[in-house]
């Protein structure tokens, strides 16, 4: 209505100094007191790879490992983990080469539309830091909260096994162990090249 003045009914909340170790770099930013985890990580430290799917605590996309321990983002308050050491997604690369867990994904079928699966590689991650040699019902109770609509699981539990083998030692990472799949870029990817044109 014209010349009412809007009045809040619940006061903002306001911002605090947030800090935590974020895949290793220590990361300060300013957020409400209030906010969750999931949205302080995607809107203010840059982890995209952190997925929002029910933001309720069903699905297991929001995952990441905080002192180890894989919790969902989308369920904790910010200020509850800050000081914290935090591992998203981004985290679990070695600079340009994946993780023995990410490499498996890709080869064994466990990701399809990829949605779901930053939160299953960091619940498998974390357990494979714990139990380097997990049992299939192992594995299934370790994934029970991170849903997939693709790729049925079987898949999933196969990466696992495969990540898990090559923790033991017991095969080599899989780009490295396969001809089909060689690393084109061993020493990571080469500097982007400019259009013509384009002076550096
Ligand atoms: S977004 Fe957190 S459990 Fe679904
Ligand atoms: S790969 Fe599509 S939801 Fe899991």
């Amino acid at each position: 209505m014209v010349g009412e003045e809007y009045v809040s009914m619940i006061p903002a909340a306001s911002s605090e100094v947030w800090n935590a170790v974020v895949n290793g770099q220590q990361k300060e930013v300013l957020a409400p007191s209030n906010a969750i985890l999931l949205d302080v990580l995607r809107d203010k430290a840059g982890c995209l790879g952190v997925k929002r799917g029910c933001d309720m605590g069903t699905c297991g996309c929001c995952t990441v490992m905080i002192d180890g321990v894989p919790r969902l983002s989308c369920l904790t308050m910010a200020q509850d983990v800050a000081g914290k050491e935090i591992t998203t997604v981004e985290g679990l690369a070695d600079g340009a080469h994946l993780a023995p867990i990410q490499q498996c994904f890709g080869e064994y079928g466990g990701s399809q539309c990829g949605f779901c699966t930053p939160g299953f590689l960091i619940a498998s991650q974390a357990l494979l830091n714990e139990n380097p040699n997990p049992s299939d019902s192992e594995i299934a109770l370790a994934i029970e909260g991170n849903l997939c609509r693709c790729t049925g699981y079987q898949q999933i539990i196969e990466s696992i096994q495969a990540a898990a083998a090559i923790h033991r030692g017991e095969t080599e990472a899989a780009s490295a162990a396969s001809d089909a799949h060689p690393d084109p870029n061993p020493s990571g990817p080469d500097e982007p090249t400019m259009p013509p044109g384009h002076a550096r």
